[in-house]
């Protein structure tokens, strides 16, 4: 139906007879001639009607925008002083010698150049959304990206292999979209929240290299980088450790990216430890753009006069800490309260400061609530650690370490912003030795960090249970820019050691065995060592796309609430559905 897209017509086309067809992008009138701009997904090209093609004139003068058309005519260079250089089609058009409407369009909901619209309604209309050249773009870079890392591991030998959507809980951490089974009555399947056990039943199957482009989904509060249904590059090998897995994931992500973006990445990526990532960044994915950093002071504190800082610093789980802004002192007092609000939400109980005004008139040159309660000696050291400057404000955290670490974490990044100091480009960091479990104080149990099938940094099963508190974790991170990418882990390969690791999670003998039988018994038929990983690549194609969301860069997401605008998913079910599933609803949906 077409000879050429719209968006490719150049000079070299001038003389040339074509076909377009596409979407009125706009119309406009031009006393005796009138102007479209034909739309499709390659760009934009200007078509002008004149009277004397009357039939063509005569139907230009009834579409509107939206409308699909195909056009017949010939491309010109434009009048002099008519191109256009923000445009690529910008210095021709097409001379329109025939029109046919292929379909009418109601007004759209928004024009398509409309900046803010809101979510809800693009979500509503998302195929008049996706008609936006920004839309087009993201979506044909996903496309490239993932392109991009399938050639990749295809070159190095992985074979893609499918794995089951209808399945059992995965625990990942969240919670399980459920589906009811129709041929067991009561019984339900889970989708999973990563093919984690299949990745590592495949290894038992000896396919030693695997990935696949998965969907996964998992039930969990909803923020900018994160849906209830989203796509892993999900990666598993064996007889490889941890060096030579991150090895070759680091060839991959450097080669995507000088495919792609033509960025290179830093060779090789740095490494840093969990334990100096929080001590630096209060995160265990700090944005290394950014070029603040806590200082510690818990060892200081211990004896001030201080009672907030003093405390936080006797308690094994406290901590005391500064965060240097550069030039702060000159922020304005109604700035620092807001700051104070801002850590507020992050659960800190206040946030002192100090205005370095004058470092050489001792205390006299310090502005702070706080100064009278230290000591010149303290003072000193906390000037001298922070290695504040004439003209810095120094913020302070004190409480439980997740407190001040979460706190002063986000004030990093919001003063980081503030003070314009983030610099550009691609700061890719893989995390190392997390620790093997967290403990949930309230519950007073145990978690795994990663997921309870990474293997501990122990040399037997012996050692798991020892003091859980401080075991680490063969499992890494890889953080770009502040998010975190990927993650993964060297595996369990053998049983006692996975019990092992299932008792300090307190899943007995009997639980484990009605949950994961069938690993522990694969466990026993001859499993090699093995490890791998899981790209989130959504969050990838939004960071390398400069995309605020990870809904921009899918093409029919959710929204905040986990529903689906356009289908009105999720919905109610007609009762003979819920009838043949054995399945009575308790809370009706609001009608
Ligand atoms: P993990 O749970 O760390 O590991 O997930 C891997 C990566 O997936 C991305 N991700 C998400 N992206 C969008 N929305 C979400 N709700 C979401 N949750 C996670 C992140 C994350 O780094 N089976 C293990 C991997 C392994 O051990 O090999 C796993 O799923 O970018
Ligand atoms: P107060 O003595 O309660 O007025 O607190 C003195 C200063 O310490 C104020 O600037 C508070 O914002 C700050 N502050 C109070 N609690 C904390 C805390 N847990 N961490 C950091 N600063 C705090």
């Amino acid at each position: 139906m077409r000879t050429q897209y719209c968006g490719d017509l150049r000079e070299s086309h001038v003389g040339q007879a074509v076909t377009l067809a596409g979407w009125v992008h706009r119309r406009r009138d031009h006393g005796g001639v009138i102007f479209v701009d034909l739309r499709d997904r390659s760009g934009i090209v200007q078509v002008v009607f004149d009277p004397e093609a009357a039939e063509a004139f005569h139907a230009a003068e009834g579409v509107r925008s939206e409308y699909v058309l195909s056009v017949q005519g010939l491309v010109r260079p434009r009048p002099e002083g008519t191109a256009n250089p923000e445009m690529a089609t910008g210095q021709v058009e097409v001379l329109g010698q025939a029109l046919t409407v292929l379909n009418r369009a109601e007004t759209p909901p928004f024009q398509l150049d409309e900046e803010d619209v809101n979510e809800e309604t693009r979500l509503r209309y998302r195929y008049v959304d996706l008609r936006r050249p920004e839309m087009q773009r993201r979506l044909r870079l996903r496309a490239a990206i993932t392109r991009t890392l399938r050639r990749f591991l295809d070159e190095q030998d992985f074979i893609e292999v499918e794995t089951p959507m209808l399945t059992r809980a995965t625990p990942e951490g969240a919670r399980d979209y459920l589906v009811p089974s129709r041929t067991h009555p009561g019984e339900f399947f889970a989708l999973p929240q990563s093919p984690q056990l299949f990745k590592q039943l495949l290894m038992m199957g000896g396919t030693d290299r695997y990935y696949q482009v998965v969907r996964c989904f998992r039930d969990e509060d909803l923020r900018a980088d994160r849906q209830p249904e989203f796509t892993q590059l999900d990666i598993e090998t064996s007889f490889m450790d941890e060096a030579e897995i991150t090895g070759l994931m680091e060839r991959m992500v450097r080669e995507l990216f000088t495919q792609v973006l033509e960025a290179p990445l830093p060779s090789p990526i740095p490494r840093m430890t969990y334990r100096e990532a929080m001590a630096r960044y209060g995160s265990d994915r700090p944005d290394l753009r950014n070029p603040l950093e806590l200082t510690e002071l818990t060892d200081l504190m211990r004896d001030v006069d201080f009672k907030v800082f003093a405390q936080a610093a006797a308690d094994p789980r406290g901590r005391v800490a500064a965060l240097r802004a550069p030039g702060g002192a000159a922020l304005p007092r109604s700035q620092i309260d807001e700051y104070g609000r801002f850590v507020g939400v992050y659960g800190a109980k206040g946030l002192a400061y100090i205005k370095v005004n004058e470092k050489a008139r001792g205390r006299e040159g310090l502005q702070s609530p706080i100064v009278k309660f230290l000591s010149d000696a303290v003072l000193e050291a906390v000037l001298t650690r922070t290695g504040a400057e004439d003209g810095d404000v120094l913020f302070f955290g004190a409480d439980r370490a997740s407190v001040v670490n979460e706190a002063l974490g986000a004030l990093r990044l919001r003063v980081g912003e503030d003070l314009g100091l983030v610099e550009h480009g691609w700061r890719p960091l893989w995390v190392v030795d997390f620790p093997m479990f967290e403990r949930d104080e309230k519950e007073g149990r145990w978690y795994a960090t990663h997921h309870p099938f990474t293997a501990p940094k122990a040399d037997g099963p012996e050692e798991v249970g020892a003091d859980p508190g401080n075991l680490l974790s063969r499992a890494y991170d890889l953080v770009l820019n502040g998010t975190e990418v990927g993650g993964g882990s060297i595996r369990i390969h053998r049983e006692e050691m996975q019990k092992a690791v299932f008792q300090v999670l307190g899943i007995g003998e009997e639980e484990a065995k009605e949950k994961f039988g069938f690993l522990l018994t694969a466990l026993r038929y001859g499993t090699p060592p093995h490890g791998g990983i899981a790209f989130g690549l959504d969050r990838l194609v939004m960071l390398m796309i400069g995309a605020p969301s990870i809904r921009e860069v899918i093409a029919f997401p959710k929204t905040q609430t986990a529903a689906c605008p356009l289908t009105s998913a999720p919905a109610p079910v007609e009762a003979l559905q819920l009838r043949e599933l054995g399945i009575r609803v308790l809370t009706p949906p609001p009608a």
